[in-house]
């Protein structure tokens, strides 16, 4: 499928080859720490109305470094929104300053709801605990490169397969290639969403679920990490039984494969210890970097460059 003029809502709209050439050209652009003024006389609009550090801010720098323009919108408060406007017609208005919407809400199908009022492409930068695609991109790229590929790796996902928007698209984003094992480690109240659990069901992908990282450790190639997600619980004391309930720390991982790489879509809480931090097992920061580049090669190919 072309990618030109591609909207990027949710990484099932993708196949194997479209990542393939994504991950090539993201390749290109890391190996060469590549900056060329490709979106010069282009802008494109951040519309953020959740709070983010890493996706909006490689997304301005991935512009940035493509020799554009950045119209960002992260103050809610500060614009018309605060006087009641609608999302469509928020949406309609930046259609006509910008030449691609990237956008981040609270509600699930904002995204797509975006896609269908604006005619520039739309790139979903997360809708509330539904989707997160150009995260899922990231992580598969990341485990790509320092793996050498998906295919036959054992995978923990560890957290909140509940709420989390990151977990679900990693999670979703697997089922394009075939890991070895999918192993999900979560607390039985954060176990994972039904909507991705019938999917995983519908595609006879298997899976197995524990609460013990200790019993799956040894396994483990990759081990991906995500925080509980406090501001997506409908109750506060929900959010209190399961506060702390994981922690990947040097005693955890006392039986991991040497070769076992951690990541995590950041932000992290408390649920890596930063002790991990100087270990070889710890990716995050690289795989955050990568976002820049995954980022700028996702805009080039969007934008037809
Ligand atoms: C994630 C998100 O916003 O969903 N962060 C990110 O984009 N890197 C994960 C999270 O907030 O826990």
């Amino acid at each position: 499928m072309t990618w030109r003029g591609r909207d990027v809502i949710n990484i099932l709209d993708f196949r194997r080859d479209d990542l393939d050439r994504l991950f090539s050209l993201t390749d290109q652009l890391v190996e060469s720490d590549y900056r060329a003024p490709d979106l010069s006389g282009r802008s494109v609009a951040l519309i953020f109305l959740e709070p983010s550090t890493r996706t909006m801010y490689s997304f301005y720098s991935a512009v940035n470094r493509l020799g554009g323009s950045v119209l960002p919108l992260s103050m809610a408060e500060a614009t018309s929104i605060a006087k009641g406007e609608s999302l469509a017609d928020t949406i309609r208005m930046f259609d006509s300053y910008a030449d691609l919407l990237i956008i981040r809400d609270k509600r699930e199908g904002a995204a797509y709801y975006a896609a269908e009022v604006a005619e520039s492409p739309v790139i979903n930068a997360g809708d509330g605990a539904h989707n997160h695609p150009t995260q899922a991109m990231i992580d598969l790229y990341t485990i790509n490169r320092l793996k050498g590929g998906i295919d036959g790796l054992t995978i923990g996902v560890l957290g909140d397969l509940k709420y989390g928007r990151a977990a679900a698209s990693f999670i979703l984003g697997l089922t394009l290639y075939r890991p070895g094992s999918i192993v999900l480690i979560s607390p039985e109240e954060l176990r994972l969403k039904s909507e991705v659990r019938d999917y995983l069901d519908s595609r006879g992908v298997e899976y197995v679920e524990t609460s013990s990282l200790r019993d799956v450790v040894p396994d483990l190639d990759v081990l991906y990490v995500t925080r509980i997600q406090k501001e997506r619980f409908p109750d506060p004391l929900e959010y209190e039984r399961v506060r702390g309930s994981y922690r990947v720390d040097l005693e955890a991982l006392r039986d991991a494969k040497e070769d076992l790489i951690i990541l995590h879509p950041l932000p992290r809480v408390d649920e890596i210890a930063v002790e991990v931090d100087d270990t070889p097992y710890a990716k995050y920061f690289l795989q955050a970097r990568y976002g820049v580049y995954i980022r700028m090669a996702l805009l080039r190919l969007v934008m037809g460059v």
